[in-house]
């Protein structure tokens, strides 16, 4: 087993149970743990703003999702198209970012999948980019990154502190502003408003010039807000992208428990074990140029 169940022990151990009389973000609950049931996207809060500031949020959110969110971004991976899956194989270097990338789950997913796929062992510099509004999730982004680490495949960690409702400047450092070779966005755009998803649709059009996989991964609400935000994508980046859609559930309870078995005590942290099929919206869009 891998390092994940000890990571989130370490987590777990940090939940305070009991009410929490302290915390400022406690909205009428009797304590962080039920104050955090559901309370992560947006659109279905009615534009609520979310905040991540209590950090018994932030624990739980380790918690119930990391085993899950992995498995989901693993499973897309998996079903990624040959030239774009033989490219990645055989490229030395490759450039990930993680838009809204809160702890990291989406680079550990990719990280795991990257060590698996180098089957000949071959020396790989991954250089990725965790994107998000927040600084208080870089710590915990570190633990998770590492869980996967490899001597193979070396992999370079930065965090870009940025709220997509700016424009985005031009970017400086080791990336080059066109070529990501792996873009994720996962249960981020359901967060967004309107000028932040112009933002984040430029960043997509303007830095995939080179062979590139956009994964999306997210949530199907019933009113269908994010499918319209996906056609809208649809239409912005045109017909040189190719997309895989699917909102059919691919993880289940049985697959997170087989691959991660939560000790049974975990459970009073409300650990989700589920995407439900109507609860997801996958997309791949791959550009091979
Ligand atoms: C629900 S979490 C998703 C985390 C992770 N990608 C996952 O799949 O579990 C959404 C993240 O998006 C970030 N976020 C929301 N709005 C943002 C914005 N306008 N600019 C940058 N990051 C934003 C939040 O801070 C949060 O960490
Ligand atoms: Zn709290």
């Amino acid at each position: 087993m891998d390092k994940l169940i000890p990571l989130i022990k370490k987590y777990y151990n940090k939940i305070v149970f009991v009410p929490w009389w302290h915390c400022d973000e406690r909205r009428g609950a009797p304590n962080c743990v039920v104050c955090a049931r559901g309370d992560f996207y947006a659109r279905r809060l009615n534009n609520r703003k979310i905040n991540y500031k209590c950090e018994q949020k932030r624990f739980l959110y380790i918690v119930r999702y990391m085993p899950l969110r992995i498995l989901q971004i693993l499973e897309m991976l998996r079903q990624m198209d040959e030239p774009m899956q033989q490219f990645l194989q055989n490229q030395a270097r490759i450039n990930v970012i993680s838009l809204g990338a809160g702890p990291g789950f989406d680079i550990a997913a990719i990280q795991k999948y990257l060590v698996e796929q180098n089957i000949n062992n071959v020396q790989k510099n991954v250089t990725c980019w965790r994107v998000d509004k927040e600084q208080l999730w870089d710590q915990i982004a570190v633990d998770v990154i590492n869980i996967y680490e490899s001597d193979s495949v070396h992999f370079e960690h930065n965090c870009w502190t940025f709220d997509f409702s700016n424009p985005i400047p031009p970017f400086s450092g080791s990336v080059q502003s066109d070529d990501f070779n792996i873009i994720i966005a996962s249960y981020f755009l359901s967060e967004l408003d309107e000028n932040s998803l112009a933002n984040v649709f430029s960043l997509i059009k303007e830095n995939t010039l080179g062979p590139s996989l956009i994964m999306i991964n997210d949530i199907n609400d019933s009113n269908g807000d994010v499918k319209n935000i996906l056609i809208n994508l649809r239409d912005f980046l045109g017909s040189d992208y190719k997309w895989k859609y699917d909102d059919n559930g691919i993880v289940g309870k049985n697959e997170v428990r087989r691959d991660y078995p939560y000790p049974r005590d975990f459970g009073k942290a409300e650990p989700y074990f589920t995407c439900w099929k109507s609860k997801t919206i996958r997309v791949l869009i791959t550009k091979i140029t």
